[in-house]
């Protein structure tokens, strides 16, 4: 369904976000026809590069990237839609000129993507508001980092809500539009099967891994500010733990599902500093190899302090406080430079309570069921079956359900489903600002006490699943990573 006219205007559009990710979702969703053909994309840069420039940009960086997809006339099209204006985030007279090219303020919907560093959030709201472009039909996109701890991400939001009502304010995680993390919704609330089994009583553990073979690539004076606490859990691996955990919601109203993902983060129990040094675990990449090939190790990179003590690899047990989770741990895992890409979150089920059958050597759960985001998107149940033959021997397999072969569907990329929410209005997939105070409240014991307690990450070499100690936390709780068994 096509949506309804707007002007989206991209600050930050010659950055790499606009140009990997931003541009090439939005020229497959005017591709497929979701883009009203009055629709225009307004990029903004600092250098005076004029729209031909800014053509020749999208050329070098945006058709590669949708390369077996290009349509010559769907190209046209996009490319029709762009204007360009450089601009100062902080020059007045350039949001003027930007509201005049835009053809003055008006009733339209107006989509303001901050593809920016944060601390430039600020001024470009108030300058926004200056021009009277934070008039209700404005919607403003805040890229994540949003800060870097509770008091600058606080200060952001409220900094924000001087021009901008919290309806108007979408912040974005690109997870939550991953199609997987729908289909985790879909068969939870849409199914009678899961739910019953859904609690401590058949739980036994919950692993949620997002591991990347990358390393920090080009981002390595941001990246080393930051690490993957900040970078990853604080957003990505908490929204999953959020949407795994939460209550069905009562509707699929915004403020019921952002309701029922926040009460989730508030019973979340917090780190003591013990917990610190027993349940989390802090990883640093040395060199190795990457499927065979050899690569740096993380104090090696590009901008990156020789002596640095950024952690890239995180993994840690969490545990939620209610009637429905106590004493279940959920395990977070994420790591750069890691064996294989993948992004899972895999529930554990408790095995039967007298077992007549003995389990299979190596395996700890005959029932898991392994939701798949990255590479293939697929959800598999694992069960115990019977070997074909006289011994009565029994075998892990499992049902598989892969979203590729099942549904021929169009893919949309999780850039372009959420862009394509912010054009028509659903905020359901965005975080409250409420939701990332308290996801922030929660990690910060943990930055606080690695910091304060010189909490060193632990090498681990290049291409594998993370440090060592990533295996013992689990195996005090009897559990193993699921790519281990
Ligand atoms: C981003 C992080 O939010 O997510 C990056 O800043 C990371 O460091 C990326 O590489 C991973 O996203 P995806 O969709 O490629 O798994």
């Amino acid at each position: 369904v096509t949506t309804p006219a707007v002007d989206i205007i991209f600050f930050g559009g010659t950055g790499d976000l606009a140009l990997r990710k931003l541009l090439p979702a939005l020229y497959q969703a005017d591709k497929a026809g979701l883009l009203h053909g009055d629709t225009r994309i307004f990029a903004l840069g600092r250098k005076a590069i004029g729209r031909d420039g800014y053509l020749a940009l999208l050329d070098e960086r945006v058709k590669p990237r949708v390369n077996t997809d290009l349509d010559p006339d769907a190209w046209t099209r996009f490319n029709q839609r762009i204007h360009f204006n450089s601009l100062d985030a902080g020059r007045a007279e350039d949001y003027e000129q930007l509201l005049h090219d835009l053809g003055g303020v008006s009733e339209r919907v107006t989509v303001c993507y901050l593809a920016t560093a944060p601390h430039l959030f600020t001024p470009i709201c108030m300058h926004l508001a200056a021009v009277g472009l934070n008039h209700p039909n404005v919607r403003v996109v805040l890229e994540k980092p949003l800060g870097h701890d509770l008091a600058s991400s606080n200060a952001i939001n409220a900094d924000v809500a001087q021009y901008f009502s919290e309806n108007q304010i979408y912040r974005i995680d690109h997870y939550l539009g991953k199609e997987s993390v729908q289909n985790l919704m879909a068969i939870r609330f849409g199914n009678a099967l899961f739910e019953p089994l859904w609690r401590r009583e058949w739980i036994d553990n919950v692993q949620i891994t997002i591991a990347e073979e990358l390393g920090v690539e080009e981002r390595g004076e941001f990246y080393d500010q930051t690490g993957a606490l900040r970078d990853m859990l604080q957003s990505h691996l908490l929204q999953l733990l959020c949407i795994v955990a939460m209550e069905p919601p009562a509707s699929l109203a915004e403020d019921a599902i952002r309701d029922e993902k926040l009460k989730v983060l508030k019973s979340l129990k917090a780190f003591t500093a013990e917990d610190v040094v027993t349940k989390t675990v802090r990883g640093q990449y040395q060199s190795g190899a990457i499927k065979g090939m050899p690569v740096t190790g993380y104090r090696q990179e590009h901008k990156v302090a020789a002596n640095s003590n950024t952690e890239t690899f995180v993994a840690l047990q969490a545990e939620i406080s209610n009637w429905r989770w106590a004493g279940v741990p959920f395990f977070l895992r994420t790591g750069k430079r890691m064996q294989e890409r993948t992004a899972e979150i895999v529930i554990n089920f408790r095995n039967v309570p007298h077992a007549l059958f003995p389990m299979p050597i190596g395996l700890h759960s005959a029932n898991r069921l392994v939701i798949s985001l990255q590479p293939k998107e697929s959800i598999r149940l694992y069960f115990l079956a019977k070997e074909p033959g006289d011994a009565m021997n029994l075998q892990s397999t499992y049902l598989n359900l892969d979203f590729h072969t099942t549904f021929k569907a169009r893919w949309a990329d999780a850039y372009e489903r959420l862009l394509l929410d912010v054009i028509r209005g659903r905020l359901a997939l965005f975080m409250r600002r409420d939701e990332q105070a308290q996801a922030w409240s929660w990690v910060e014991p943990i930055m606080r006490s690695w910091e304060q307690h010189s909490i060193a990450p632990r090498p681990y070499t290049a291409g594998t699943w993370g440090p060592a100690a990533s295996g013992s936390l689990l195996a005090r709780a009897a559990a193993v990573w699921h790519e281990e068994t």
